[in-house]
């Protein structure tokens, strides 16, 4: 089909996609109108088409080319009765009241799973008040200010898709009552989403195209566009969390601490796994570097492995919070940056999309999305550190819309854990035997984010006769 454009510059655009077997972008291209035919000139002019091509050749028309993985050991692990963990945590406030921490929420997902309209943040999950989870962060985070007596930038990566609602979210709720200055929000780069079966390029609709966020890896890439920023704040360590895990705890000092004692560039914690089946990449150690290997990498005799004392020897879950030391991403103050390439990865998910004038829809995956993924760095990392945590005390996600992680058993981890801060500051209440408080509880993070906070502010606290219970 002949696509008439006036300027050469689009002439030649459309003649590569035509001869890369995209031809498809344009079919109904008499049917557009002239701003339409703009906008997709100009959303194809930002893809680098010889890169997705090769990536589609790499990774859909080969078998990826998977380097062999070195005989994976279990990593060096700090363990949750380490003596360590409280010099560190001075270690770790000490550095925060120095101004030398940022917070990062990796908000950029498309939250496919959950299926909320709008950024996965802005979900409802309090029990009581229906605060979101963007809501909890923010007050945590206040809170830590205020403990510190200092500022502690938050940068919330979003993607060019949910950018828009998220700057607005935050506006309207007058940034949860952070300095607007200290809140900085910033989209991470997308790439085409790709049809599985023809590998094409896929469309939202007539005369658009399909995009999304290029995985958590672009972390990476925002710290590095960003990198005079941070330098000229001083500011030496970012914390990484993910916006589905309400149990996070942001800038947690300790493990900041435990990061500067070792001396690591990349530290991440774990939460142990209990179940040789349950389905969450393992830190491993691979030859001189820690890695993350996926459930469906880690061999059956490496996944059932034991030690002595009967754990599993491959138990260390990655539970996607990360300290991150800045000269290691952004080099030093000569100011050449890094190259740190990572490798992509493929997420085959179901995507309602347009195709041959018509709308498609699949309840099975019909595309591919290429991501990279933030731990990915750990292959270059010189120094890496890995930090057990406890499942129930740090990690409840919401990533479905019902069963296991989701809102449900989040919310009732969320209550779980304010049940026993409550009990254990000396307040009296019923617990059923799964140790959930038989009242609906809530505690709002601007009062206490743990128990020694919350037994400073027992005064404050009156617990009414009957019904929910919200303390805040
Ligand atoms: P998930 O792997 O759960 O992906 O992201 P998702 O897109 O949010 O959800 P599904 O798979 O479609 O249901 C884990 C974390 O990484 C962030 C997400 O926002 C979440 O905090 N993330 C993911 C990004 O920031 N960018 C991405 O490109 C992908």
């Amino acid at each position: 089909m002949r696509i008439h454009v006036e300027d050469a510059a689009d002439q030649a655009l459309v003649a590569k996609y035509q001869e890369s077997g995209q031809h498809h972008i344009f079919d109904d291209w008499e049917d557009l109108d002239s701003s339409q035919r703009r906008g997709l000139l100009d959303a194809l002019q930002k893809i680098d088409l010889g890169f997705i091509q090769q990536l589609i050749r790499d990774h859909m028309v080969s078998d990826p080319d998977h380097p062999p993985i070195a005989t994976p050991t279990p990593p060096p692990l700090i363990s949750l009765e380490d003596p360590k963990r409280e010099l560190a945590r001075e270690k770790g406030l000490e550095a925060i009241r120095n101004g030398e921490l940022a917070i990062m929420l990796l908000a950029g997902g498309v939250g496919t799973r959950l299926g909320h309209p709008g950024p996965k943040g802005s979900y409802p999950l309090l029990p009581v008040s229906q605060g979101t989870l963007f809501q909890l962060f923010a007050e945590s985070l206040w809170k830590l200010q205020k403990e510190m007596g200092t500022t502690i930038p938050w940068w919330i990566m979003t993607s060019p898709s949910n950018h828009q609602e998220t700057v607005q979210y935050f506006r309207d709720n007058n940034y949860h009552g952070l300095n607007s200055s200290d809140v900085i929000i910033e989209p991470q780069e997308e790439l085409p989403v790709i049809d599985a079966r023809r590998g094409r390029i896929l469309r939202s609709g007539p005369g658009k195209i399909l995009f999304s966020p290029d995985g958590h890896g672009g972390a990476i890439r925002l710290l590095q566009r960003n990198a005079n920023w941070f330098r000229s704040r001083g500011i030496k360590h970012v914390y990484t969390h993910q916006v589905d895990n309400p149990l996070a705890i942001l800038g947690d000092p300790e493990f900041l601490g435990l990061h500067l004692l070792d001396n690591s560039v990349f530290s991440s914690k774990a939460v142990a796994k209990t179940n040789p089946e349950e389905k969450v990449g393992v830190f491993c150690q691979t030859g001189e570097h820690l890695r993350v290997i996926e459930y469906s990498e880690l061999g059956e005799e490496e996944r059932h492995r034991r030690n002595d004392d009967g754990e599993l020897s491959f138990r260390a879950g990655n539970v996607a919070m990360h300290m991150i030391d800045l000269e290691f991403i952004l080099g030093d103050e000569s100011g050449e940056i890094p190259a740190l390439p990572m490798p992509f990865h493929m997420a085959n998910k179901s995507v309602r999309h347009w195709y041959g004038s018509e709308w498609h829809e699949s309840d099975s995956p019909n595309s591919v999305r290429f991501e990279t993924f933030i731990f990915d760095v750990l292959s270059q990392a010189p120094h890496a550190l890995v930090v057990e945590a406890s499942r129930d005390l740090e990690f409840a996600p919401v990533k479905n819309s019902s069963g296991n992680d989701s809102p449900e058993s989040s919310r009732a981890a969320l209550q779980k854990l304010w049940a026993q801060w409550l009990i254990e500051a000396g307040i009296e209440l019923d617990l059923d035997d799964q140790g959930q408080p038989k009242r609906t509880l809530e505690i709002s993070p601007r009062l206490a984010c743990n128990v020694a906070q919350l037994k400073k502010v027992l005064d404050q606290i009156t617990i009414p006769d009957e019904g929910p219970i919200l303390i805040r």
